[in-house]
């Protein structure tokens, strides 16, 4: 039978044998799954391993403080920021497709981790984490591309380190477990998912700083409300996307035509597959009326109720 405990104890040997006295670059998402990997990681080889944090500016809200935070408080862990907020915004403009979107920020964020560890010395893996979900729906397996995770596919041909994956094997469950038996704190742990490319799959179309903004501020007022009404737990990824659409609305008398929100909260066990979750109607309207209060350039508010299949958790 499966146990963090065990599970730790097996890694830890299996990633030093396999690393030496090699030094590892810690790819860090801002994730559950990356700070997981990280602290795994940082158990078995200490300061072989170096963390490089990039903030490609799809970000939520108050995120980048959070991880730096977390990571040189509770790990002591070397963590080096990266502001690569323009580089990507830039890579990204006019980019409409989802799959494109993926493929730029995958390739742009292994760019970014190889510079930065050129100007650190010598490394020979890339640390990422990677686990089994995003393995099978890669591709990987005879099911074909369902989405390109970033932290599977998209990876430049030329790349020069070599991947040290050492959650690829587990579900997300696992993955907290193997957090919580680490001392990772809780609320670190049971943190809802977050894709590596951010908010780029959540602003449909293309992705521009406005936009973002939007995206952002609205999402804030979504987990804030969440959080009030001591859901958290109980729910397995919310957020709310911006839709590339504009409609008809009205406020204060003028007339406005601005992008809906739309707001995604399921309830999963593995993110394989997807419900909607059944929030409080009167949650909703709160949150749809602060969404319409707080943030201009939003006129509709809207829940999506598909599950999964045959919807994605991700929109785009
Ligand atoms: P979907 O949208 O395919 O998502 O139902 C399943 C789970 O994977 C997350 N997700 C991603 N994670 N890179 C990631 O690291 C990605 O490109 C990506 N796309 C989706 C999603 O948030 C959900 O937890």
């Amino acid at each position: 039978d499966w146990t963090p405990a065990a599970f730790i104890e097996e890694e830890i040997a299996a990633i030093r044998e396999t690393v030496g006295s090699s030094r590892v670059i810690g790819a860090l998402s801002g994730g559950v799954d990356s700070t997981v990997a990280a602290a795994l990681v940082y158990r078995a080889i200490g300061e072989q391993l170096t963390c490089i944090f990039v903030d490609h500016g799809l970000l939520r809200k108050g995120e980048r403080e959070q991880v730096t935070q977390l990571l040189q408080e509770h790990l002591g862990m070397k963590t080096i920021l990266v502001d690569a907020r323009e580089r990507f915004l830039a890579k990204l403009a006019g980019v409409v497709d989802p799959e494109k979107k993926r493929k730029i920020i995958g390739h742009e964020f292994i760019r970014v981790f190889e510079e930065e560890a050129a100007h650190l010395g010598e490394f020979e893996f890339l640390l990422q984490g990677t686990i089994y979900p995003d393995v099978i729906e890669s591709g990987t397996d005879t099911k074909g591309v369902v989405k390109s995770h970033h932290n599977v596919g998209g990876l430049p041909e030329d790349l020069k380190l070599r991947l040290l994956e050492p959650l690829r094997l587990l579900f997300k469950d696992q993955v907290r477990l193997v957090g919580e038996e680490l001392g990772l704190p809780h609320e670190a742990v049971w943190r809802q998912p977050f894709p590596g490319p951010g908010l780029a799959v959540r602003v449909l179309g293309e992705v521009t700083e406005q936009k973002l903004l939007l995206a952002r501020e609205a999402d804030y007022i979504l987990r804030e409300e969440i959080r009030r009404a001591g859901l958290e737990q109980e729910i397995w990824q919310y957020y709310a996307a911006l839709l590339p659409v504009r409609s008809v609305g009205m406020t204060g008398g003028e007339r406005t035509y601005a992008h809906p929100i739309v707001l995604r909260a399921v309830t999963s066990k593995d993110a394989m597959t997807a419900d909607c979750a059944r929030l409080p109607l009167e949650l909703l309207d709160q949150i749809a009326k602060r969404i319409l209060n707080e943030v201009p350039g939003i006129n509709r508010v809207l829940y999506d109720l598909t599950p999964k299949p045959p919807g994605t958790i991700e929109w785009e």
